[in-house]
């Protein structure tokens, strides 16, 4: 194997998750926040949705980046056994929220989120946002602990 593709496919693993859960972090701490406090209930819906479209593509992109590189390097490294230890808890967590952000990204929100949410900012605006905002702050918050632990774990910190 060479060690430069194993390298190339971190660089790709990195850039991905920097634009992807940057993106997150973005809508979390500044977009939700500032939508709630700055606007008018009834101008919220359409701000939030025209502004999170144009980060759904990148989000879409940069998560199918992330799992094939992570995919790629396990490979390369022959360390699918990982999924059986515990200390590689990180990597559990990696994997756990590729899934959520998958299934949220391609399946769920085409198919019901998106009108679901729709439904409920109309009905009270207030409590959709406020749920809307927990979501995020959880889904980034565990997400920070994958980078901590992703981070610390493959530099060979002991757990
Ligand atoms: C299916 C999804 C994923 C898989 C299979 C995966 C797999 C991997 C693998 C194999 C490594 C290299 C470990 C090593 O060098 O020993 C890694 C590193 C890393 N991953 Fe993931 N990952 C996934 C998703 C994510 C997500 C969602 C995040 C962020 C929230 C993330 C953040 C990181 C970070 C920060 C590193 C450390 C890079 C370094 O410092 O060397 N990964 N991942």
């Amino acid at each position: 194997m060479n060690y430069n593709y194993f390298v190339i496919a971190k660089i790709v693993h990195i850039l991905a998750v920097v634009l992807w859960i940057g993106g997150v972090g973005f809508v979390t701490t500044v977009l939700i926040p500032s939508l709630r406090k700055t606007q008018e209930p009834e101008d919220r819906l359409r701000l939030f949705g025209a502004l999170e479209a144009k980060f759904s593509f990148q989000a879409k992109l940069t998560t199918l980046l992330a799992g094939a590189s992570g995919a790629y390097m396990l490979q390369v490294m022959d360390a699918w056994s990982r999924y059986t230890m515990p200390q590689y808890w990180w990597l559990h967590l990696m994997t756990f929220i590729w899934i959520i952000f998958t299934l949220v990204l391609f399946v769920l929100e085409p198919l019901f989120l998106h009108n679901w949410f729709h439904t409920q900012a109309t009905k009270n605006n207030e409590r959709a946002f406020l749920a809307l905002q927990v979501m995020h702050v959880v889904l980034f918050s565990l997400s920070l602990f994958a980078i901590i632990g992703g981070m610390a774990g493959s530099h060979g910190f002991i757990f």
